[in-house]
């Protein structure tokens, strides 16, 4: 069959089955669109709007059983609500394991004896505003970036708003042999410290984000950073802990952590559209982890133990871009490649 003809017959079959959307329905997708930014062409529109219908309709499925007791958290659209499953692995994620992963060696520090019963890095005033990675599969840039800043905060006290583009434009193809970053196609976290390392710290204004529309990496526009405050001294930690305690240990002594964790598949979504609550499911059985994120915090709501994490999804996704998910469990198998954080 010529591609051409088969292309026609899809389009002209999905025009048939469509439901026409009413007008709260399409208020509802425009006004999506308007607080996301979204334009898209006329040829993509009704397959985007559709899209965006479904899930919605799946997201006031789940809230309804949030709301009578049966869920442990609730879902709102996020700005990749209108994506399919495909579009949204290759867009929002970016971790990718390196590949001689396994041999992370298991953390020395000893157990405290007693951690507080909860504790959260924000209240501690070092956390930095929360940003998008928009349409890159940059995470790992992101989680760098921002558990670097906040590590400088609570060392230096001085803010810094680092250069994500940067990571994904200079460190491109480079650090740890085959563990490389690739651009807008993931990378790993020790090979983003690594770079600082070696580089130093471009500023967010010196080099802003462009990536999250661009859907790529650019030439490296600053080879050499001015700001030379990490250069040659970070020691750089890649350690898995014994259980989640110990990581909870690791997370009061050390500052926030980098972890990679599995968010969704292509066959079940809900991290992607977290609301309020606790995520605790078993989305993603067997799934490797696919995202970085920075572990903040932790605590207990309802009797249910959870920790903090910071995305990169913007400030609209869960509550105000952080979000809670089950503790003690291997939630997201959040645990597969331990915990990154560096000292100086
Ligand atoms: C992986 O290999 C790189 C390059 O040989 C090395 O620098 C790094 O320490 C290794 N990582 C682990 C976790 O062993
Ligand atoms: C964790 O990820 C690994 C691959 O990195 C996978 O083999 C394993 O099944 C996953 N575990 C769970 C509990 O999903």
């Amino acid at each position: 069959m010529k591609p051409f003809t088969s292309c026609v017959f899809v389009a002209l079959l999905s025009g048939v089955l469509a439901t026409p959307a009413g007008p709260a329905a399409v208020a509802k997708w425009e006004s999506f669109k308007a607080k996301h930014g979204k334009q898209h062409s006329v040829h993509e529109e009704p397959a985007r709007m559709q899209r965006f219908l479904e899930r919605s309709a799946e997201i006031d499925a789940h809230n309804a059983r949030y709301e009578a007791g049966l869920e442990s958290f609730s879902m709102k659209p996020s700005q990749y609500a209108d994506l399919t499953p495909e579009e949204f692995a290759r867009s929002a994620l970016g971790f990718v394991a390196a590949v001689n992963a396994s041999d992370i060696p298991l953390s020395e520090e000893p157990m405290m004896p007693s951690i507080p019963s909860k504790f959260d890095w924000r209240d501690q005033g070092i956390m930095t505003p929360v940003v998008s990675q928009g349409y890159c599969g940059s995470c790992y840039a992101f989680a760098g970036a921002a558990a670097l800043e906040a590590y400088l905060k609570w060392k230096t006290g001085q803010t810094h708003d680092l250069s994500e583009q940067d990571v994904v434009d200079c460190s491109y193809k480079k650090f740890l042999g085959n563990n490389h970053n690739g651009g807008c196609q993931g990378g790993w976290p020790t090979a983003v410290y690594e770079y600082y390392n070696q580089k130093g710290l471009v500023s967010e204004r010196e080099y802003p984000y462009t990536s999250g529309s661009t859907k790529t990496h650019g030439p490296c526009r600053i080879p050499n950073a001015k700001n030379d405050r990490v250069r040659g001294s970070l020691k750089i930690k890649n350690v898995k802990p014994k259980n989640e305690n110990e990581m909870a240990a690791l997370l009061v002594s050390k500052g926030p952590l980098v972890i990679a964790m599995a968010a969704d598949n292509e066959y079940k979504r809900y991290f992607n559209d977290l609301g309020d609550g606790v995520f605790d499911m078993d989305h993603a059985i067997n799934l490797g982890p696919n995202h970085a994120v920075v572990l903040v915090g932790y605590g207990n709501q309802k009797g249910k133990d959870y920790w903090v994490i910071k995305n990169s999804w913007g400030k609209e996704w869960a509550v105000g871009g952080y979000g809670k998910i089950a503790r003690g469990k291997n939630m997201c198998n959040l645990t597969k490649f331990g915990v990154w954080y560096v000292e100086q």
